[in-house]
């Protein structure tokens, strides 16, 4: 591939509380990650040319070169011929380049931010402006090619750039910022893949069936703790952000949604001192944040030393408020 002409990049996400019940309408909160993905679109050398476009993937995230052709995973030849679709018949000639460490199938946003990233990206290399209501349209449509029907959580924080409070509604989401918010810092410990996020929705709905009542009644548990959470993070109480995350984890536990691996990890981390520890996503596998005071160095050592890798990461910070996409 010949010199990028444009790049661009969109944060990783993680869920503070209310993955699942903002599905059932409960508040929740996210916030973009520094972690995240790049991405980069050059023209196809000529010989190339029309037979894009051609996705390099050549961080940990992706790996290889996909097409629309049949030896590409399903989930990303219906994603080129959306954005082909989208996009028309330039579309054909363009290589594009994924970069990034944020691991996929960790309920990190690693789809959320290749898919805004990919828009912003595209928008960028054909000098079109890009309105925001523009961008969440096409995340929403590849998010939904990636995850079947997703709340919009996901491409929302990954758009907006700050942390969020967001609800679902019948007139469409609400999503507020949460601002100002103290500097938090997170050790993210990487348990297995988990088994897709549309898989854990549709399980859990099956589970819910039988105790519609009580697990209602969690989810209005988990938004009375969006709720206090959101007031904590106001009032820079980072220890009772890390309380909350606590309670929100013995609820998700509570759904079924934890694995043996990702007590073991919350456990590590309050011994080594986190402030709070939870699964963040879809659950069932995936990650680990843990709320840390100080370096972190101590819980990846501590999570290593069990057979975890994990990364730091911290809130990621726009350098200016986009007014559009
Ligand atoms: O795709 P994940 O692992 O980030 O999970 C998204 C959060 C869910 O609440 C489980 C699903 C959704 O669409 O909100």
């Amino acid at each position: 591939m010949s010199a990028p002409d444009v790049v661009s990049y969109a944060p990783g996400k993680i869920i503070l509380v209310g993955e699942h019940a903002v599905v059932y309408g409960a508040r929740a909160i996210a916030l973009p990650i520094k972690t995240g993905i790049r991405v980069a679109i050059a023209k196809l050398p000529d010989e190339k040319s029309g037979q894009g476009p051609i996705i390099r993937g050549v961080g940990p995230f992706l790996m290889g070169e996909f097409s629309q052709g049949p030896k590409s995973p399903k989930i990303l030849r219906e994603a080129l011929s959306y954005l082909v679709e989208a996009f028309g018949m330039p579309m054909l000639d363009l290589a594009i380049v994924v970069d990034g460490t944020l691991p996929p199938g960790r309920g990190l946003g690693s789809s959320a931010s290749l898919s805004v990233a990919l828009i912003r990206g595209i928008f960028r290399y054909f000098s079109k402006s890009l309105l925001k209501d523009e961008l969440k349209k096409h995340a929403l449509a590849l998010e939904t090619i990636f995850h079947g029907q997703p709340s919009g959580i996901d491409h929302s924080v990954v758009i907006e750039e700050q942390v969020i409070g967001f609800r679902r509604s019948d007139f469409g989401p609400q999503i507020w910022p949460i601002t100002p918010i103290p500097e938090l810092k997170f050790v993210v410990g990487i348990v297995g893949p988990h088994d897709g996020t549309k898989n854990a929705v549709r399980e859990l709905a099956e589970r819910r069936k039988r105790h519609v009542s009580l697990y209602d009644g969690i989810f209005l548990g988990l938004d009375e703790i969006a709720q206090n959470m959101e007031e904590a993070l106001k009032s820079g109480q980072i220890a009772k952000v890390g309380e909350l995350m606590g309670i929100a984890q013995g609820y998700l536990n509570a759904l079924s949604l934890s694995t043996p691996e990702i007590e073991r990890l919350c456990t590590i981390a309050k011994r080594t001192g986190a402030l709070g520890a939870k699964l963040t996503g879809a659950g069932g596998g995936g990650a680990v944040i843990a709320l840390i005071e100080g370096d972190g160095i101590d819980l990846q050592r501590a999570f290593l030393e069990a057979g975890f890798q994990s990364f730091i990461t911290e809130v990621f910070e726009a350098k200016e408020r986009r007014t559009d996409g």
